[in-house]
């Protein structure tokens, strides 16, 4: 069974819609828990005032029966209050950084208008819907995700994620940039956020996702497409802005030595997984989940929309103008977070269907524990 999502809809246009297939039947689907997710995005330090212009809410028109998922395709609408797509001007200036320019040319037009509309994050409001109907099945098969701000315009804001990713996420939901670094880092933070917003500047930021509970095995070292690790690549570089994910020490890696980075592998009970020295893999070895967290990161640019506007060119007559300026955020890496996670629990439930299939969640369920079962028999035979 493979899990599919499709995603429609313009910044200003009516409505943005999601389908997503895949969903085994009986999975809870909960509006409200949706909901939380949809204004968790739309909050944190550096949104601009679209964010409180739309206040997002969705509606599920198929798929889903007194809270649970059929088992056929679920549709999802989120309205747009901001709805004048019909009336914006056109965008004959490309901002630098964005969609504007390439996608202007890809289509042999001069005017940008069609291309930002759909560049726009404003689409990541239902991969987000999307993402918490997966997040949601993932927490009835025992297996928790939480995005969190770890670096914002060069300031650490990261914080320890403990075993009980619950209470983190009361922490993330109540910190300003979804971080869970101490209060006078995240003040620090927010003093550049208002710095830059006073010079019409944009900052960037790097964000975590973590994932615990995941079965061992997700994934595949067969070929590249099979890999656990290029699908969470794949899914977190197709976030508008994102520019860099590493896995577990990621980067850092390529300056340690073998003997410094490597988890080592500690005997345990007959029947128990071997236990780890450490989680520098960020819980994939060889394309392939192998028990321990998943740690993965994402770095996000500057965002190109900067009310002190950058040089550009009037794609009409070549003369050299200021870019265009739309209203912008001045940071978005504490909305990245949540976008990220949900991102994240689609790939992770994507690979759940690819490893245990099943038409119900209780197939899942049972698939998972005589998957676990197996294992602990090959550790004691
Ligand atoms: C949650 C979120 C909000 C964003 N808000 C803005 C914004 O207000 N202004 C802007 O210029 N870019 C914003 N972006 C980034 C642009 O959508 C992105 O830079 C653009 O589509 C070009 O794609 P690229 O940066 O991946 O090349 C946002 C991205 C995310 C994930």
């Amino acid at each position: 069974m493979e899990l599919q999502l499709e995603t429609a809809g313009e910044s200003h246009g009516p409505e943005l819609t999601a389908i997503l297939a895949g969903i085994p039947a009986g999975a809870p689907v909960t509006a409200a828990y949706l909901n939380a997710r949809l204004a968790a995005r739309q909050g944190g330090a550096g949104a601009s005032p679209r964010q409180r212009t739309e206040q997002d809410e969705v509606e599920i028109t198929a798929g889903v029966r007194d809270g649970r998922a059929t088992g056929n395709p679920i549709a999802l609408k989120i309205r747009n209050r901001d709805t004048t797509y019909a009336h914006l001007p056109p965008v004959h200036a490309p901002r630098p950084g964005h969609a504007d320019l390439a996608g202007a040319l890809n289509r042999g037009l001069s005017d940008a208008r069609d291309v930002l509309e759909r560049a726009s994050a404003r689409e990541t409001a239902a991969r987000v819907a999307a993402g918490a109907i997966a997040a949601e099945c993932l927490e009835a098969l025992g297996v928790h995700v939480l995005g969190h701000t770890v670096a914002l315009g060069g300031v650490d804001v990261g914080g320890a994620v403990d075993d009980d990713l619950e209470a983190c996420r009361a922490r993330r939901d109540a910190s300003a940039l979804h971080a869970l670094g101490s209060a006078e880092a995240v003040d620090v933070a927010l003093d550049l956020v208002a710095q830059a917003k006073r010079e019409g500047d944009t900052l960037g930021g790097i964000v975590e996702v973590v994932a615990t509970g995941v079965p061992v095995g997700l994934g595949g070292h067969e070929r590249p497409e099979t890999k656990l690790s290029t699908g969470l690549a794949a899914a977190l570089m197709g976030v508008q802005a994102v520019k860099g994910v590493e896995i577990g020490r990621g980067f850092a890696s390529a300056a340690l030595r073998g003997t410094e980075l490597h988890d080592t592998i500690v005997p345990t009970a007959l029947g128990e997984l071997p236990a780890r020295g450490g989680n520098e893999a960020g819980g994939i070895e060889g394309g392939m989940s192998n028990g321990q967290p998943i740690v993965v990161r994402a770095a996000m640019k500057p965002l190109a929309t900067v009310r002190a506007a950058l040089p550009s060119v009037d794609l009409r007559t070549g003369e050299a103008v200021p870019a265009r300026v739309e209203r912008s955020d001045v940071t978005a890496v504490p909305r990245l977070a949540i976008v990220a996670e949900a991102v994240v629990a689609l790939e992770l439930l994507r690979h759940v269907r690819r490893r245990f299939g099943g038409a119900h969640l209780e197939d899942v369920r049972a698939a998972i524990a005589a998957h676990r079962a197996r294992m602990r028999a090959t550790l004691a035979p």
